[in-house]
């Protein structure tokens, strides 16, 4: 269906972080199918991972006991010290389960119509519970009514929260650690701390929306784990299974006792081949020290780009996590992406005015120099239309 303005370009292979098109064309990614294929393109672990599973078993039901599953799930919980996992086909999903857990959180207090706090700015997914979630009016346009049960406050201001504790129908903050549709916000230092001690405090469920941030995207396995705290309820999905569609909602202590069976249910979540593809995915991260490599090329990145672009009057911030990073210009800069793409390179635009650059972690030390160097041409010459 007519649901997106696709680029003039077909991508037909990859290796690590160059794709190549229909017509033998080559590209440095710096998109990562959106923050999905960090390991990069076509990792010949993940396809053996794939190929091995495919021959073995694909599905079979979560009527029965699924070996890949459990293991995937026992990793999760080592590596977030959370207690339970419940596996989806996509991030939207994850967050539909977290959202029903925080609901029937509530029922089992006696608040019949729960409410959830979201923020400003904010992107949860497309499903209607998620988009209602998402604080962004050209997701919600056309889809009214919206899904009720959501109070919205400002992103990165623990007041506006604060001044909600008296709201007896509240149950959870469902939050992104860094807004990264929203055009890669990342909060003060110590915000997701407050967060959860107010979720302590009021006994609502901290929710962190990880779907972007996690398996290692900001530099740390999850992103909330920069500030030392575990959430009750984090949701997963992109780069869980580099490519292979699959999402995870994880939970800890009473968040993870609400739900019993007949609660919740999906066919193909937490299939074998997903799974399988998954615990690959954490086993390379593992291996090769993926996470540390991103927090110090990140922070490295970051100040190249401030450097280059320090006397560029039209950039208004850069600012990052991991590799996850944002260039915000003053003015609309949609047509970067297509720019960029005829230089041979890809890069994302979100918000309008933010460049938003998610590179996977294999790109290589001269990708990076070129990332850079064609990023900065691309910003110096830039014009508000
Ligand atoms: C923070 C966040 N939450 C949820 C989603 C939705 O995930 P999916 O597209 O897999 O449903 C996204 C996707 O961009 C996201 O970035």
């Amino acid at each position: 269906m007519n649901t997106y303005s696709r680029l003039p370009v077909m991508f037909v292979s990859g290796s690590g972080a160059v794709l190549k098109d229909n017509h033998n064309n080559e590209y440095l990614d710096a998109v990562s199918g959106i923050a999905v294929c960090s390991l990069g393109h076509a990792h010949p672990a993940i396809a053996e991972a794939i190929c091995n599973q495919a021959n073995q078993l694909i599905h079979t039901s979560n009527l029965y006991q699924v070996e890949k599953q459990m293991q995937l799930a026992e990793k999760l919980i080592a590596l977030s010290n959370m207690d339970r996992v419940f596996f989806s086909n996509s991030g939207a999903e994850a967050n539909e389960a977290a959202l029903k857990i925080a609901r029937k959180f509530g029922h089992q207090k006696g608040i019949e119509r729960a409410k959830v706090i979201v923020m400003e700015n904010s992107f949860h997914g497309r499903t209607l519970a998620t988009l209602s979630a998402t604080g962004n009016e050209k997701v919600h346009d056309g889809f009214y009514p919206l899904v009720e049960g959501f109070v919205r406050v400002p992103y990165d201001n623990v007041g506006a929260i604060e001044a909600l504790s008296n709201d007896p129908d509240i149950v959870a903050i469902l939050v992104e650690p860094v807004q990264g549709e929203g055009g890669v916000h990342v909060p003060k230092d110590g915000y997701l701390k407050a967060l959860k001690t107010l979720c302590e405090q009021n006994d609502w469920l901290l929710m962190l929306d990880e779907i972007q941030t996690g398996i290692g995207r900001t530099g740390k396995w999850f992103a909330h784990q920069h500030e030392g705290i575990v959430p009750d309820v984090m949701t997963l999905a992109k780069a869980l299974g580099n490519g292979m569609p699959i999402g995870a909602c994880l939970a800890k202590g009473k968040a993870a006792e609400v739900f019993a069976p007949g609660n919740h249910g999906t066919t193909f979540g937490g299939n074998p081949l997903a799974c399988a593809t998954g615990i690959a995915t954490l086993h390379i991260m593992e291996t090769h020290n993926f996470i540390e490599h991103v927090n110090t090329k990140g922070q490295m990145i970051v100040e190249r780009f401030k450097e280059a672009l320090k006397d560029i009057a039209h950039v208004v911030d850069i600012r990052g996590k991991g590799f996850m990073i944002g260039i915000q210009l003053d003015h609309p800069c949609g047509d970067l992406v297509q720019k960029a793409l005829e230089q041979n390179l890809l890069i994302n635009v979100t918000r309008g005015d933010t460049i938003r650059l998610l590179p996977p972690f294999v790109i290589q030390n001269q990708q990076i120099d070129e990332m850079i160097e064609k990023v900065v041409n691309l910003v110096k010459n830039h014009q508000a239309q």
